[in-house]
């Protein structure tokens, strides 16, 4: 009899609730559970921090803008100067990552011919972030900055592209890669349009050959500032050469520029142009046409300045009359 009562519960206990067999099957299995729950983790966590967020954070990098505010050139040499470059990022992303410095090159849009390398600082991408390069730049080649300066000069407006690879980071999680490529539309010269001589008056007796003094006028549209040093220009009437200008010392700031000008002009080969019965232009008023030749810093010329300069020609209307005796 009491074999029977007490075999009573056997079933009862050979079936047990679910909880404990969950906790029984736990206690032996753990170690797969925790293996699959890992393995579940880093298949959906991994690719998010290590594709998700290296193509976020791209994206992010590709969306930002780029401004030049100011880029100064001073102390040229013939294939070396100093640079600074004030510069704002733009970014409307919620994250603010840090990006490390690099060295990005730059190049005229669309030539991937670089012309040089700037030490770009490490820098929060916050909107509105400030970045100042102070650097100085040593041309490795010639040629693609004399394309540049041409370029400068001639548009009234160039597209330069800033390329390189720089690291990211954002809060805790891990470096990544970037790229970083922006294409920056920037003001030129615009050819110098506006460029005036505004005064002009003979002078004798001075140490230098130079026989008329006076003010030019030149409209820099720009955000650059560009030392050019001592700068000749040749001046000429419909072909024949009738002298030079020199702007010593020119710096070439954003906005109106009145620079001194001295020349040396063959008053002989001008008056053919405007007395006697064959001149051309009685009323004393002579298209001067005015090329750069030279520009020379500390006794050295500057190539890339002076075939910007000798790329450029400049067409005035100057009325002579009040110096040559006229009307
Ligand atoms: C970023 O821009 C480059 C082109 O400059 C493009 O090839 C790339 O797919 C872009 N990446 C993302 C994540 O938007
Ligand atoms: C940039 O290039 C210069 C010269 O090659 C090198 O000394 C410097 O470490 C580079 N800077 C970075 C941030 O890579």
């Amino acid at each position: 009899m009491s074999d029977k009562v007490e075999e009573g519960p056997v079933p009862a206990a050979a079936k047990p609730s679910f909880g404990t067999r969950a906790k029984a099957h736990f206690k032996k299995w753990w170690w797969l559970h925790l293996g699959i729950f890992i393995a579940v983790v880093l298949v959906v966590v991994l690719p998010v921090i290590y594709v998700g967020y290296p193509n976020i954070a791209q994206s992010d990098v590709n969306k930002s803008t780029l401004t030049i505010n100011s880029m100064e050139i001073t102390n040229p040499a013939p294939e070396s100067f100093d640079i600074k470059v004030d510069q704002t990022i733009g970014s409307k992303s919620k994250y603010h990552p840090i990006l490390d410095a690099f060295n990005a090159t730059v190049a005229l849009a669309g030539t991937d011919k670089p012309f040089f390398t700037l030490e770009v600082p490490s820098i929060k991408a916050v909107d509105g972030a400030n970045a100042v390069i102070d650097q100085r730049v040593v041309l490795k080649d010639l040629q693609p900055f004399i394309d540049y300066s041409i370029k400068v000069m001639k548009s009234e407006t160039l597209d330069i592209e800033i390329k390189g690879e720089t690291g990211l980071k954002e809060g805790a999680l891990p470096k990544t890669t970037v790229d970083y490529n922006k294409v920056v539309t920037m003001k030129g010269l615009n050819a110098l349009k506006g460029f005036d001589v505004t005064e002009f008056s003979l002078v004798s007796n001075q140490d230098d050959d130079t026989n008329m003094v006076g003010n030019v006028f030149i409209p820099n549209p720009s955000v650059l500032t560009l030392t050019l040093g001592d700068v000749t220009l040749d001046l000429s009437i419909d072909g024949t050469p009738i002298g030079t200008s020199k702007l010593n010392g020119l710096v070439v700031k954003p906005g109106d520029n009145n620079v001194e000008m001295r020349s040396n002009i063959e008053i002989a080969k001008v008056f053919p142009f405007v007395s006697g019965k064959d001149a051309k232009y009685k009323d004393f008023v002579v298209p001067i046409t005015i090329v750069g030749k030279s520009a020379i810093h500390e006794g050295k010329e500057l190539p890339y300045f002076t075939a910007a300069l000798a790329s450029n020609e400049l067409k005035i209307d100057l009325n002579l009359g009040p110096l040559l005796g006229g009307n």
